[in-house]
């Protein structure tokens, strides 16, 4: 497999090829994921619950993430490498420029921040300036306290023609991706047809151009919980290679995620 670059995510989108994504933290699991032939690796805030054992990302540091965007980069051959940008740091474009720059110089080929409108400047000056962005719409986990606990969002009509609008102009304002978070299937295809960037779903249906999902669910090593829309895949495998190419495997083919995985 060849370098992921933007432009080869926007062309799988074109020609109708799945975008299998996985959030990694270190080194050695990154070598692994990118030796199966995983596209994008996400350095995500989710560090916050997976590694620090927190009950939400808040908590989270620019330079946490920093540090792991090394690790995951030093590990990294050809997939494309994401680092998301932590509660707060981005909170004004001059913010947002200084704290991009420290992931991308760890090793960042893009970042992700949360939200719609109100990003719509920031995401103008960070490409202007070479960083390319990822947008996330739906359950914004950095959020989660204005929302009122975890919860699907876009389930109202108003919130989804809102959703599909802002999506667009996440796209207008130079994103270059979009993860969509636990949304109503209907919504996530909707936002996929709207918008000529490459969107990426997290419970959100399987007519989405990828899927991501957070490596301790796919490997079986998340403490209790598991997410209805996530699948352990190394009690079918029982191999942490296997598991993951077949985790690929079934996005490409669009077998992940299965209708029981799906929000309605
Ligand atoms: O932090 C994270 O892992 C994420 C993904 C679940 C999309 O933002
Ligand atoms: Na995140």
């Amino acid at each position: 497999m060849s370098k992921i670059t933007t432009s080869k995510l926007l062309k799988m989108k074109q020609d109708g090829e799945k975008i299998a994504a996985i959030t990694a933290y270190d080194a050695s699991f990154a070598g692994l994921f990118d030796q199966q032939g995983i596209h994008v690796m996400l350095i995500g805030d989710s560090m916050g619950m997976v590694l620090h054992g927190q009950d939400s990302t808040l908590s989270v540091t620019n330079e946490q993430i920093a540090y792991h965007t090394k690790c995951v980069r030093a590990g990294t051959e050809n997939a494309l490498v994401i680092a998301d940008m932590p509660f707060m740091s981005y909170s004004c474009p001059a913010t947002a420029l200084k704290n991009s720059h420290e992931l991308m110089a760890a090793g960042a080929n893009m970042v992700k921040i949360e939200g719609g409108e109100w990003l719509y400047e920031t995401i103008k000056q960070l490409t202007q300036n070479g960083v390319p962005v990822c947008g996330h719409l739906g359950l914004t986990p950095q959020s989660v306290n204005v929302f009122g606990g975890f919860k699907i969002q876009g389930r109202d009509a108003d919130k989804a023609n809102e959703m599909i609008e802002h999506a667009k102009g996440l796209e207008k304002a130079g994103a270059q991706l979009l993860v969509l978070e636990c949304v109503p299937v209907d919504l996530a295809n909707a936002i996929t047809a709207a918008v000529s960037i490459p969107t990426i779903g997290i419970g959100a249906g399987n007519g989405t151009d990828g899927q991501i999902l957070v490596m301790h669910d796919i490997l079986g090593i998340s403490s209790g919980y598991i997410p209805k829309f996530s699948k352990n895949y190394i009690e079918i495998t029982g191999n942490l290679q296997q598991a993951v190419s077949l985790y690929i495997d079934e996005v490409q083919s669009g077998a992940f995620p299965d209708e029981a995985r799906w929000f309605k």
